[in-house]
């Protein structure tokens, strides 16, 4: 199997030694190739690639703390009876506490109009202020929203910013409008006015057309039957131009029969946008699309820096009902740049079976500013699997500062033997892979790639039941996440989050989530506990493993250990 349609310029060198060099690079001598902005072949040396991210103060430097707004839901639509604005007044820990320990009243403002307004706690994230939809008229461009915060003890204004929001006129001649929740990340879909939304945690596979779907519709009958989104990679004859609409409206209608949701990955290149507004315009109503793949690890491949965003606003303007979503490989090149054309980040980090600090591939070692390794960057925990926790995290931590709204999804590896790779990885590591990053606040996930192995193909089908299980859903985009819990035992690589049910009034019920990172059995107790004040009463339900968890002390535990790689996923009472 060929990664040829992810890593272009990696193969083409690989082919053909004496190739041109790469055009669309910026950082670079002009003859040097470079993946993640950095040089990676031998015969050039190392240079500072730039773009790494830095850490931005708070805007305003004597402010003892700062007020971040975002939609409580990507799009609003004049069919929405309510809405809200999430905001966060984030206290830095250099905060002088003792000078703001009121209570905020935050506002939300249209020019003179008042649309909300709610007391909200220093220090506190995630608040759900109100916002009047009655007060707006639906229009095609995003208002912008004046959010203060007034100190309720002084009545002094403390802070301000603002907020894009979107309140949409029903578009009736769409097939289907999808958008994202920014509190619980989940995404959500409706198919026509008079449907309800629904909530999807997507699970899925890159899948190459030229490798399964171009052999023949029904392909796409088996897939649907357990995977609940497509994506397919246009490799082969969907790179023709003019895009062979003829050859792929099939797929088109077949799947709109089956009900299944579509990533359609928009082809275009950064010096030619014609194909993407064609694509874009042609698909928009289809009852098939739930988002806008629009590139495919423009970091890595380093294009222009400000492609994903034009690339963003254009898609935008000529679509704003359905979500955008981008792959980006490195992990610390032009991070604010590329993430900016994507409501949705997929960080790409495949740490199986390569060597993260010598490309055996192009025979150089590999550092923050040389080589390629097939994971950027990687090599930042205690086990192979580190990387994607730390990615995800850094990732969030970087959109947190910026005051963006995003959302992340995952693509666990499950590929291999091939360039870096040398073997695929096991069924037990993908599941570690993929609930690790669930744990670490993914909130759907998209494997790379299909066709696969049968033995990753089988966990992933098994797996498939677990993100099309309601009971499970619910959980995790339906309730806040803690990660990080506490364990004792295991040898201080066990992952741990909960999602607890706070709607809940009595008999609360949480989502526990667990993952052994050791390849080896570790030994008992191996205890976990909920944050403070949670205390478990009971395991109802194994929805993943087989391990068996008992209560103890409001904690859960495992009195014989856990094998290597255990992955559990429980439903416990609380109380
Ligand atoms: C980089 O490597 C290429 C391919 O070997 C070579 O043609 C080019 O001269 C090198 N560039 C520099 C600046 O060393
Ligand atoms: C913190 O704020 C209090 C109350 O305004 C003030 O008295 C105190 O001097 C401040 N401390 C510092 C270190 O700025
Ligand atoms: C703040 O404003 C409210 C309402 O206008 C008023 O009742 C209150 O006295 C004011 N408080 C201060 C400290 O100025
Ligand atoms: C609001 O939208 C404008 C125009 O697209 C953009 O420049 C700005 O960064 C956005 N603001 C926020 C807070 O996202
Ligand atoms: C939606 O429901 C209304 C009222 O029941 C009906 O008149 C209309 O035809 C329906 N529209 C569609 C697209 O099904
Ligand atoms: C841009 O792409 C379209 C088709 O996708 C093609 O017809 C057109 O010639 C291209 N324009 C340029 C300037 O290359
Ligand atoms: C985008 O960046 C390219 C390369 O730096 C530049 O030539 C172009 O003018 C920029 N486009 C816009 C619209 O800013
Ligand atoms: C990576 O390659 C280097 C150089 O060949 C070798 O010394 C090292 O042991 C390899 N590491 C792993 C984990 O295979
Ligand atoms: C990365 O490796 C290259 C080649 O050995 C070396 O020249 C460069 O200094 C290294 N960079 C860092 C940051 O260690
Ligand atoms: C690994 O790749 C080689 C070369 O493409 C192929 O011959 C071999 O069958 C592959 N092995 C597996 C297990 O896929
Ligand atoms: C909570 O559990 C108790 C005991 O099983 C049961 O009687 C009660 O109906 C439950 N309450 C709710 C709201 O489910
Ligand atoms: C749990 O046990 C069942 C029955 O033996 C098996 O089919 C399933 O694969 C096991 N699940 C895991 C995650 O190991």
């Amino acid at each position: 199997m060929s990664q040829a349609s992810r890593w272009p310029a990696l193969l083409r060198l690989v082919l053909l030694a004496s190739s041109p060099p790469l055009a669309a690079a910026f950082n670079n001598p002009p003859d040097v190739d470079i993946w993640c902005g950095k040089a990676y072949r031998a015969t050039n040396a190392s240079f500072n690639p730039g773009g790494w991210f830095e850490d931005t103060p708070y805007a305003d430097a004597d402010s003892s703390f700062r007020l971040t707004a975002k939609p409580r839901m990507s799009i609003y639509l004049d069919t929405d009876k309510t809405a809200a604005v999430l905001v966060d007044a984030v206290a830095p820990s250099t905060a002088n506490t003792s000078s703001n320990a009121d209570d905020l009243l935050v506002t939300i403002s249209l020019g003179d109009i008042t649309l909300g307004s709610a007391s909200v706690a220093m220090g506190s994230s995630s608040n759900e202020v109100p916002v009047a939809l009655a007060s707006l008229s639906p229009q095609m461009d995003p208002y912008t929203l004046d959010i203060t915060a007034t100190s309720l003890s002084t009545n002094a204004t403390l802070y301000a910013t603002t907020a894009n929001f979107s309140y949409l006129p029903y578009p009736d001649s769409y097939g289907s409008v999808a958008r994202l929740d920014n509190l619980y990340g989940g995404t959500q879909a409706q198919r026509g006015k008079n449907s309800s939304w629904v909530d999807i945690y997507p699970y899925t596979y890159y899948v190459q057309w030229s490798l399964y779907w171009d052999a023949n519709v029904s392909t796409l009958n088996d897939f649907a039957a357990t995977y609940n989104m497509i994506h397919i990679v246009p490799t082969g004859t969907l790179g023709d131009t003019p895009f062979p609409w003829a050859q792929f409206q099939p797929y088109l209608d077949r799947a709109a029969e089956l009900g299944i949701w579509l990533q359609y990955d928009v082809l275009w290149t950064p010096d030619n946008v014609t194909s993407m507004v064609e694509q874009v315009t042609t698909l928009r109503t289809h009852p098939s699309i739930l988002s806008w793949y629009q590139s495919d690890e423009p970091d890595g491949k380093s294009n222009p820096l400000n492609a994903t965003g034009l690339a963003y606003n254009t898609i935008k303007s000529i679509d704003p009902y359905h979500p955008i979503s981008l792959a980006l490989n490195c992990y610390d090149f032009y991070y604010s740049d590329y993430a900016a054309g994507a409501d949705i980040i997929t960080p790409d980090v495949y740490p199986i079976s390569t060597n993260l600090t010598y490309s055996t591939e192009y025979l150089t070692p590999c550092n923050a500013t040389y080589g390629c390794c097939g994971c950027d960057d990687c090599g930042a925990g205690p086990t192979v699997f580190s990387d994607i926790a730390h990615r995800l995290d850094e990732f969030r931590r970087r959109d947190e500062l910026i005051g963006w709204a995003k959302t992340q999804w995952f693509a666990p590896q499950a590929f291999g033997n091939e360039t870096f790779w040398t073997r695929y990885p096991t069924a037990p590591e993908l599941a570690v892979m993929t609930l690790l990053g669930v744990n670490h606040g993914a909130k759907a996930i998209v494997n790379w790639d299909f066709p696969t192995t049968a033995e990753l193909a089988g966990v992933t089908a098994q797996l498939a039941g677990l993100f099309n299980n309601s009971a499970v859903t619910s959980f995790l985009i339906g309730s806040p996440r803690t990660q990080d819990l506490g364990v004792v035992g295991g040898g201080g690589i066990v992952d741990a989050a909960v999602w607890v049910k706070e709607e809940e009034e009595e008999n609360k019920t949480a989502l526990v989530s667990i993952v052994n990172l050791d390849y080896d059995a570790v030994s008992g107790p191996v205890t976990v506990a909920l944050p403070e004040r949670l205390s478990v009463s009971g395991v109802k339900t194994n929805v993943w493993g087989n391990t068996t968890w008992t209560v103890e002390d409001g904690a859960i535990t495992v009195a014989g250990g856990l094998d290597g790689l255990d992955v559990s996923v429980l439903i416990v009472t609380l109380g």
